[in-house]
């Protein structure tokens, strides 16, 4: 350990403090995107043309209706895209489309207007002549129609066909769930000028500024130094801003570019919903087999995600899929197929824990549901299986430090009072016909890293001005998650100034170029460790210009808070001063940092390597109470024990770790995302398309206690400042809730029933879980 890490006063990071921006967020103060419409005359407004067929032979797009509209400018169709016609990373996304409509709702032509009115009113005015053909809706229809796309991955370790012979239990199953909705309260927005130096100008909603960039730059067909990107700060992305505004801010560029004015994009809530890419839904099957003590031996399990039209992520997507499978549990001989069906719906995406989720999901469905076939409880069999010190994933990459998963799950025990809790829960239900109450502990490990080595890069650029004060830019987005504010502590930190000297610059793509994704919670990481290396540069220049004024060597000077002293020296001097005086000696006060994550290695041919530069690992305890008549339920108390590390800012972490638990809760249980699979002429569409129809967590969804604590003593060596990412894997604690459904939909039943629960579990869904209860009989000849 450093000197400087020593004294009680210099660190910054791991101190609590409020988000950057919570003011602003509050009183109504923060910008975004669209906010900066008004800042300009003449923008036009753009609107789809939205398909209402789920598949069809595009025959032609006849604009000249919009242009009777008055008010309408322009209207954008294929034909007028100058470069590729493509917004996806996989070639196959047409930005509009040319001869095939691929799902409802698709943009097939984009209307200008002086108003958002005459554009919409221009929009309804575009005639589209189609044919329509056979389309595939759900994931059955594309499975039963072998309509797959992309890769088609396997994870092979061991010797499955043997342990299964070995197995003393095997059980086979199958499970099919809902994707989910991104809902950011922010919908996608763009807007974009060519600006004074003939360069095109976007400010957009985007957590990937330069693939936004990049793929303007190919529709446009110029290079990508004409176009500059922006983001303040999005109003929540949750990884549907990864890909999916890419489109959007080409729509606005191509626009400005064609009509010489301002284009303004942004979706209001239904065209969101109903043209974007949500969270895939999965369909799985399996078969696990255990010893006779309920040790897992072996799993053979397919998962094919429900992609919609086009690749998008998906591809990744599943392949996180694959590798979380095994959640926490250790796993010794393993196949797991993948693949991505392709239908007729929106183009599935990220979404926080970017697939992740869905492997996960499937084996706590795995796990709650054979536990009472082998007589276990499901906490004594999620125990049982818990990695081990010196065991390996099923893709062979190491489990560093997974004593933490017992640790944070022993912790949960205790600070929930688990023992004495479920003996009230017993005698609750004993006494209770109508509502029965239940309590399920789930755990987290979650990979952190992206999958595909190359992503894991970071940028920063740090200036240092005359007056001491800092300003940071860095590749990172900032979507409500806090990284700004995170980042701001490590450079102050890095420096040794006082927080209140470090501001915080909107990401630009003309600062810090070849960004990856704020994705894959890695934005701490990455972006952080690029400042810190930008702020070491600096802080070793300024050292030698401080040892001549306090007359000690360079290496022992020391900056702190703004102070700058000399080891064993009584003299100091101000920040301020030495960065006056280095100006003056004509020394470089600023520096471009940058920062890879070592060690990773991945094989995507085999499935096999390190992706991951560590695990982070949580534990959460929730207790639920259901009632018999309506399935209707409620959460009554949720405890997590979850491991940031040395985490970097406490207050923050804590605000991502209950976010990101009522995501989850809200996918698992509220979130029903519904398309029309009947043969109407809406057939294909999506009925949730606003929140009337489309549920998410509010208020009254809160537990009734919600206790969150974060895992002591776990520095985590080699990750800034020894902090863990935090973004994603709480999502994932909220399977304790679903679990805890199921346990209390069964104690309705009798005793060894083991309950399949649809997911979401609506009430509708728990109505008739507890329906199937309480008509069971325990046939145990199954296992
Ligand atoms: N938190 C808020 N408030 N809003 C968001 O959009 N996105 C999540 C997570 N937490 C999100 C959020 C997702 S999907 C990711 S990958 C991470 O934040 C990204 O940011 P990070 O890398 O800085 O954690
Ligand atoms: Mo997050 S799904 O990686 O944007």
């Amino acid at each position: 350990m450093s000197q400087l890490s020593q004294r009680p006063d210099s660190p910054i990071v791991g101190e609590w403090h409020p988000h950057e921006s919570a003011k602003a967020h509050v009183t109504g103060g923060a910008y975004y995107t669209d906010d900066l419409v008004h800042r300009f005359t003449g923008v036009l407004h753009a609107f789809p043309v939205q398909s209402t067929t789920a598949h069809a032979k595009l025959l032609d797009v006849d604009a000249s209706g919009a242009f009777a509209v008055p008010g309408v400018v322009e209207v954008i169709t294929a034909k007028d895209i100058p470069g590729v016609n493509d917004q996806g990373a996989k070639h196959d996304e047409p930005m509009l489309p040319v001869d095939e409509i691929m799902f409802y709702g698709q943009p097939i032509a984009w209307v200008l207007g002086e108003s958002l009115e005459a554009a919409k009113a221009g929009a309804a005015a575009v005639a589209v002549e189609v044919e329509e053909l056979e389309s595939l809706v759900t994931i059955k229809d594309a499975i039963a129609a072998g309509s797959y796309h992309g890769i088609a991955p396997t994870i092979d370790k061991g010797d499955i066909d043997a342990a299964f012979a070995d197995a003393a239990h095997v059980f086979e199953g199958e499970f099919e769930f809902g994707g989910q909705e991104h809902f950011y309260l922010e919908t996608q927005a763009s807007l974009a000028y060519v600006d004074e130096g003939g360069q095109i100008m976007i400010h957009a909603s985007t957590q990937h500024p330069t693939e936004t960039q990049d793929i303007v730059s190919h529709v446009l067909g110029i290079d990508a130094n004409n176009i500059t990107v922006q983001v303040i700060r999005m109003g929540g992305a949750f990884g549907g801003k990864e890909m999916q505004p890419h489109g959007y801010a080409a729509v606005a560029a191509l626009g400005a570019l064609k009509t010489g004015r301002p284009v303004r994009v942004r979706l209001d809530r239904t065209r969101d919903i109903t043209m974007t890419g949500k969270r895939h839904g999965f369909n799985a099957t399996w078969k696990i087999g255990f010893t006779a003590e309920g040790k897992i031996l072996a799993l053979d399990a397919t998962l094919v995600a429900d992609g919609g039209w086009s690749l998008d992520l998906s591809e990744p997507v599943l392949t996180r899929a694959l590798c979380h499978i095994d959640n926490s549990y250790w796993i010794p001989n393993i196949r797991v197929h993948g693949r991505v069906a392709k239908c007729h719906k929106t183009s599935q995406t990220a979404f926080r824990g970017f697939g992740g989720p869905q492997g996960m999901l499937v084996m706590e469905d795995i796990l709650g549901r054979v536990a009472p076939k082998m007589g276990l409880s499901p906490r004594e069999l999620r125990a049982k299986n818990f990695y081990e010190e010196g065991q390996d994933t099923p893709y062979y990459q190491p489990v560093r430090h997974p004593d933490r998963i017992r640790a944070a799950w022993e912790q949960a025990l205790q600070d929930a009072d688990i023992a004495r809790r479920e003996a009230e829960i017993a005698e609750f239900n004993a006494n209770n016909e109508h509502s029965k109450r239940a309590l399920a502990l789930t755990p987290v490990k979650f990979g952190i890293s992206f999958n595909l080595t190359a992503f894991n890069q970071g940028g920063a650029l740090v200036l240092v001005y005359k007056d001491g004060s800092v300003h940071v830019t860095h590749g990172g987005t900032e979507m409500g998650q806090g990284l700004h504010t995170k980042m701001m502590q490590v450079a102050a930190t890095a420096l040794g100034v006082q927080l209140s000297s470090v501001r915080i610059a909107p990401t630009r793509t003309d600062k810090v170029p070849n960004t990856s994704a704020t994705a894959a919670s890695s934005g701490s990481d990455l972006n952080g460790g690029a400042i810190k290396d930008a702020c070491e540069q600096i802080q070793a220049r300024l050292a030698q210009v401080a040892a001549g004024m306090l007359g000690v060597p360079a290496h022992e000077v020391r900056f702190s808070r703004g102070v700058v002293s000399g080891l064993g020296a009584g003299k100091t001097v101000s920040w301020e001063e030495v960065v006056r005086t280095a100006y003056f000696q004509r020394v470089q006060l600023s520096a471009a940092g940058f920062y890879r994550t070592e060690g990773l290695h991945w094989d995507l041919s085999t499935m096999t390597g390190s992706p991951f530069k560590y695990f982070a690992y949580g534990v959460a305890a929730s207790e639920v109470e259901v009632s018999r008549f309506d399935g209707s339920y409620a959460l009554r108390r949720v405890d997590i024990v979850h491991d940031v590390g040395d985490s970097l800012s406490p207050l923050i972490d804590l605000g991502q770790i209950e976010g990101g638990f009522v995501q989850g809760a809200g996918w698992m249980t509220l979130e029903d995302l519904r398309w029309d699979s009947s043969d109407r002429p809406t057939r294909g569409r999506l009925a949730t398309q606003a929140a009337s129809t489309y549920k998410i967590p509010s208020f009254s969804e809160m537990p009734e206690i919600f206790n969150v604590s974060l895992l002591e003593k776990a520095h985590e060596e080699g990750a800034v400042y020894g902090s863990k990412a935090v973004g994603e894997p709480p999502l994932m604690l909220a399977f304790s809730v679903r679990e805890a459904l199921r346990q209390a939909a069964a104690s309705f039943g009798p005793a060894g029933h083991s309950v399949d629960l649809a997911s979401p579990a609506t009430p509708e869904a728990m109505f008739w879980a507890i329906e199937a209860a309480r008509s069971a009989v325990v046939d145990h000849a199954q296992s």
